[in-house]
């Protein structure tokens, strides 16, 4: 097949050469993004006298007949036509005949590529924005609904101090935020357009690029032709935004998988969101929480790829940017459907509220409060630990917990202990009391899911 860019050619070109060069195996996802950038461009091209209106009615018609096809699954990509750009080009010229080789005056694939990618970029950010709130939405509801149950709170994952189970969650919300107000901020910088950069220096033809951002919505164009068909940064910032993501999401898996243990018994997955073993028939795993934190592994792998074709590239275009592609699509993938399943995951959980609460009598989690009740009688805070971490080692030797030692026992270690110690020692009152801003008290934590519910109403205007 003769290729759109084979005028200098005398050797015809091999399949198996073909396929190793194409991209349209996978960037038909941009077949879209790539139509409606065309009929900016053709538009502009009318209106700055570069093509005749007739010109620009025959192009016009001709794309907007494929953009019909295209939503019809009547496209049919081929791989000697190497990638979406030029398929896209050989498909009007079907259409339309040879006007449409018009269409690439002034624009080269360098801009049009690197324009289809920021408007994918564009909805899908807008997307994961909206799913990260959504999911924010669920850990808000499952806050509200367990601002009183008590579980251990961990350090080294040992039990540290108990919280309430809300606070937990809301720690998630603060990361989702946080993860949300990146890919916010990001789309200041994926809503540039490159289109009218050309192949790397800008054209000779008389285009207005201020016009085809306007009618693609973009707020800002490249300021530097090089740079902006060389620029990769907007989808290396969406990696890395979604790597942290998925950092936080796999956290959250992890604890997910350990609270399902029959160890811990915190919470139970429904079947949804659970499957069986071949061999074991009483098996129930959380697969959907381990593939999640799994996945994190791929997401992660694709920033580094990005980021090691990247780094030795110089100005301008090269093949190698061809290898930003598989990498964004699949983090997007990954990152959109991963956010789905948590939020169906954990809006439906079963929240084992008594083991949680149980798990917290048995330790010795409420030693600092003993603590702290010495320091508030006057006792110095470092001698109090002193005497605490003494007493525990005494009540490990005898099998017993700080609430199980009689009154007289304490009375004999110091008389600042008095009858209201054993009210002190319970995980509730240890929860309850904890009254410092963003602490795990009921009240605060109450109060941290109302500013959290305005923030989310807030979001939704
Ligand atoms: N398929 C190419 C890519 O994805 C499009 C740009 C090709 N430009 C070029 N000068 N060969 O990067």
């Amino acid at each position: 097949m003769e290729k759109l860019w084979g005028g200098r050619f005398e050797g015809k070109s091999e399949t198996w050469i073909d396929e190793f060069g194409a991209s349209i195996p996978f960037d038909q996802k941009l077949a879209k993004q790539d139509i409606i950038g065309s009929l900016a461009h053709v538009k502009m091209l009318g209106k700055t006298g570069i093509l005749t209106d007739t010109e620009v009615i025959q192009i016009t018609n001709g794309l907007n007949i494929l953009q019909e096809k295209l939503s019809t699954g009547k496209l049919e990509f081929t791989l000697e036509n190497e990638d979406i750009h030029l398929n896209i080009e050989k498909f009007l010229h079907e259409e339309i005949g040879s006007v449409a080789g018009k269409l690439h005056t002034g624009r080269s694939r360098n801009d049009q590529v690197a324009t289809d990618m920021h408007l994918y970029l564009k909805d899908i950010v807008q997307e994961v924005i909206e799913k990260i709130h959504l999911f924010r939405q669920v850990l808000v509801n499952t806050a509200e609904a367990n601002i009183e149950t008590i579980m251990p709170g961990y350090t080294h994952l040992q039990h540290a101090q108990p919280i309430s189970f809300a606070h937990h969650m809301m720690a998630y919300y603060g990361m989702l935020t946080r993860d949300q107000e990146r890919f916010s901020e990001s789309l200041k910088r994926v809503d540039i357009s490159p289109l009218g950069c050309a192949a790397l220096a800008g054209t000779t033809f008389p285009i207005d690029r201020e016009y085809t951002a306007k009618l693609l919505g973009f707020s800002h164009i490249y300021e530097n032709s090089l740079d902006g068909v060389s620029d990769r940064d907007f989808i290396l910032e969406f990696l890395s935004n979604s790597s942290i993501l998925m950092m936080h999401l796999s956290r959250f898996c992890e604890e997910i998988i350990l609270w399902c243990s029959h160890e811990f018994q915190f919470v139970e997955l429904t079947d949804t969101f659970s499957t069986g073993s071949s061999i074991m028939p009483q098996k129930k795993n959380p697969d959907m929480a381990e593939l999640i934190r799994g996945k994190s592994g791929r997401v992660y792998g694709n920033l580094f790829s990005l980021l090691t074709v990247l780094k030795g590239l110089p100005l301008a275009y090269n093949k190698d940017l061809q290898e930003d592609k598989e990498g964004m699509f699949d983090t997007a993938h990954t990152i959109l459907t991963s956010l789905e399943i948590m939020a169906g995951m954990v809006d439906t959980m079963k929240i084992n509220r008594e083991v949680m609460e149980k798990s917290t009598e048995k330790d010795f989690s409420n030693a600092t409060e003993l603590a702290d009740y010495l320091a508030s009688k006057g006792m110095p805070f470092r001698q109090a630990h002193e005497v605490v971490g003494k007493l525990v080692l005494s009540c490990t030797k005898e099998g017993i917990y700080l609430q199980d030692v009689p009154l007289e026992k304490y009375q004999a270690i110091t008389p600042l202990i008095e009858a209201d110690i054993y009210q002190t020692l319970a995980s509730k009152t240890a929860v309850e009391r904890r009254h410092s801003y963003g602490g795990t008290g009921f009240d605060q934590v109450t109060s941290a899911i109302q500013r959290s519910k305005l923030q989310l109403q807030s979001e939704e205007k």
